[in-house]
């Protein structure tokens, strides 16, 4: 195998012979062949303890909450932690102009003033099972996946793992009626916005928090006045008593979309390709809304939740290209790549595999580009998926109005549809551009005024109900159906990554099998595919530039350096400033460099990746020491290759959390709950 070579080491990286202890998210059923490394880092429990399918483990306090994020039992009562960024909608869906949970917070005094979040789930995972066996022997997997769903809010899906060499049923049951119970302040749970988000130093208190309620049997049910909270069946017990660099720290999580065997005609797409084309069309996206909400506070707040989300890929994308730049990612691989050929060549299985998957990579790139350009263009403009969305309720006969989501602007989303129809024309292949719309341009005269006709002759974007009687032969809804073609031919690119499509994929299963002979000492773990994984690691700086080192604890005096009511991202509440000059810390007080103040945000060295947001952080006991919620901006190629000497997690410290609740929340009866007072 190649060895890789590290210049700097940091004394919190632990390396053994075969691979660094902390790269890799792990299947939480084979965590056993892991464990002796991480006792040696300084775990203390059992593989069981992490996953049973016998007795409660940690796994039963762990859930998938909403789409896309983690979140973690800290009470037998069902409360649930994830973080403020994931809470967030539900936050925004509770708010109005009288009761603006998202700027002031919500602090629920007793369980009745607990607000159901309609449509909000969490789902914990039952069980998981290799079911290759099962398969291989003829078993259906829509028998195998009915035969698993036999209990309440049961759900069950099998996942492959290693391109299709391996096959796991995960049984998930889910719930139903969430509660919103506790939310800080935006200023506190977002504090530092965008201009921070990817940033270390951080002070973000991103966290919120849920309840789960179930029926009188401790079952699924929809939201009801009698449902009572859930009992899980084991939740987090808090430590208190903090961290510091070195400290074993493990997450377990849902972790989205990694792709770390992929060959190097992957990365160079990723890197040369699909990366510097979002990033151009969201960079003007961005230009556009900001501007428009530099002039109007009311515009601010109505896209603030769509600009901090186009500029979180937007701003991960730029650190991920210039990581696999600066790691030489490309080149490391052709060589990889190169030395596997040669191993190879007198082996007639594996002989001709990267050539068929070269080919494999230059027939279908430009069918995922397609679909990525698309997204990024014509899916980008609001008035779009309106029109999709009017065209489908008129489909399916549901309903008798279209209604225009509050909060959208249109002169914003003119501009963008403007801005993105010019780049789709730029920049969309010849073959796949739509003849009606290149027509529908020529018609018009320009792309501008093409713009307008559909913007000033739709009825969709007026406020208030439209008749979906009254929609035949809109504009909008025409120039929605242009795209049938495109949007049918994505259909078959819908797949996490470009190496997950099928006609790439298939020769990925072969590879890994190779790569199992030939890198024999290599730790192979499977990509992150939004199922449950441990990663572990241990509280780490790193050294952000040549001869900058940054430790991995901020603390309250960081968020006051940083206060600044002039700055909307750096503005605090009044009540922090309060507790601050008063030194009213309580017991939440820790003594650092020599100063008394109180714990923020921590860096781990766990491998984590989107959709570990919200996710448990876990000390050595088994103790619940904080919440996970981003990565350092040059750690972010982490999801093809990760670099331990500076691929960083951040963590919200429980401290804080406890802080907040406590000092700004005046939550007491929480902090009982969770068997801190
Ligand atoms: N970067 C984090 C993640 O990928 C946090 C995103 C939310 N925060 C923000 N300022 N946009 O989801
Ligand atoms: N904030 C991300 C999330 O929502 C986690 C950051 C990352 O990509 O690691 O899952």
């Amino acid at each position: 195998m190649i060895k890789r070579v590290i210049l700097g080491i940091i004394a919190c990286l632990t390396i053994s012979s075969s691979t660094f202890a902390d790269e890799g998210m792990w299947l939480p059923t084979l965590i056993k062949e892991r464990i002796k490394e991480m006792r040696k880092m300084g775990f203390k429990l059992k593989a069981e303890d992490i996953y049973s399918s016998e007795k409660a483990s940690l796994k039963d306090a762990v859930v998938q909450f909403g789409g896309g994020c983690t979140g973690e039992f800290v009470s037998e009562q069902g409360l649930l932690l994830t973080n403020h960024h994931c809470g967030y909608g539900s936050i925004q869906k509770l708010s109005s102009v009288e009761h603006d949970y998202l700027t002031y917070g919500y602090w629920a005094q007793s369980m009745a003033e607990e607000l159901p979040v309609p449509g909000l789930t969490v789902s914990l995972l039952v069980s998981m099972e290799d079911v290759t066996e099962r398969l291989a022997a003829g078993e259906k997997r829509e028998d195998i996946i009915a035969s698993a769903t036999k209990g309440e809010g049961y759900r069950a899906s099998i996942e492959s793992i290693y391109y299709g060499n391996q096959h796991i049923l995960y049984v998930y049951q889910t719930f139903r009626d969430v509660r919103l119970v506790g939310a800080p302040p935006s200023s506190i749970g977002k504090f530092g916005g965008d201009t921070d988000n990817w940033i270390w130093p951080r002070h973000t208190g991103d966290f919120s928090i849920f309840r789960v309620y179930a029926d009188s049997n401790n079952q699924p049910a929809d939201y009801s006045k009698e449902n009572v909270p859930y009992r899980p069946k084991r939740h987090f017990k808090i430590s208190t008593d903090g961290i510091k660099e070195g400290d074993f720290t493990m997450i377990y999580g849902f972790p989205g979309n990694t792709q770390e065997y992929v060959i190097s005609d992957a990365v160079e797409y990723v890197a040369n390709v699909s990366n510097p084309m979002k990033i151009a069309l969201r960079t003007q996206r961005l230009e556009t809304i900001s501007a428009a909400q530099a002039k109007d506070p009311a515009v601010r707040i109505a896209y603030a939740a769509k600009h901090a989300g186009i500029a979180n890929g937007w701003k991960k994308w730029q650190g991920e290209s210039l990581g696999l730049e600066r790691l030489g990612t490309v080149e490391k691989k052709k060589q990889y790549e190169a030395a596997f050929a040669e191993w190879a060549a007198d082996k007639p299985q594996y002989a001709s595999l990267l050539d068929s998957m070269r080919a494999a990579y230059a027939t279908t790139t430009e069918g995922y580009f397609v679909r990525e350009l698309f997204n990024e263009t014509i899916g980008a403009i609001e008035a779009y998926s309106y029109a999709r969305a009017a065209q489908s309720a008129i489909d399916r006969n549901a309903g008798d109005y279209f209604t225009l989501p509050k909060d959208y602007n249109i002169d914003i989303d003119r501009t963008i549809a403007r801005q993105m129809i010019a780049e789709f024309m730029k920049r969309m292949p010849t073959k796949y551009i739509p003849e009606a719309l290149r027509s529908g341009i020529k018609g018009s005269g320009s792309i501008d005024a093409y713009v307008d006709s559909l913007f000033n002759g739709t009825k969709i974007l007026r406020q208030g109900p439209t008749a979906l009687e009254s929609l035949a032969g809109d504009p909008m809804l025409e120039f929605a159906k242009i795209f049938a073609p495109i949007v049918s031919h994505n259909s078959r690119y819908l797949y996490r990554n470009l190496s997950n499509v099928p006609s790439i994929e298939k020769w990925y299963r072969t590879y890994m099998q190779a790569l199992r002979e030939w890198d024999g000492n290599r730790a192979f773990y499977p990509d992150a595919n939004f199922t449950l994984r441990v990663a572990y690691g241990t509280i780490c700086g790193y050294e952000n530039a040549d001869g900058e080192y940054h430790t991995p604890l901020t603390t309250l005096d960081g968020i006051i350096a940083k206060d600044n009511p002039q700055i909307y991202d750096y503005d605090i509440p009044q009540e922090l400033r309060d507790i601050y000059k008063n030194k009213e810390y309580g017991r939440w007080a820790i003594e650092k460099d020599g100063r008394t103040t109180v714990p923020v945000c921590f860096l781990a060295s766990n491998h984590t990746s989107g959709g570990n947001s919200g996710s448990p952080v876990i000390n050595g006991r088994g103790e619940l020491v904080g919440i996970n919620f981003d990565r350092t901006w040059r750690s972010t190629m982490s999801d093809i290759e990760f670099d331990p000497t500076i691929c960083r997690n951040i963590s919200v410290d429980i401290r804080y959390v406890l802080f907040v609740v406590d000092c700004i929340g005046g939550a007491e009866y929480l902090l009982k709950e969770v068997g801190v007072k």
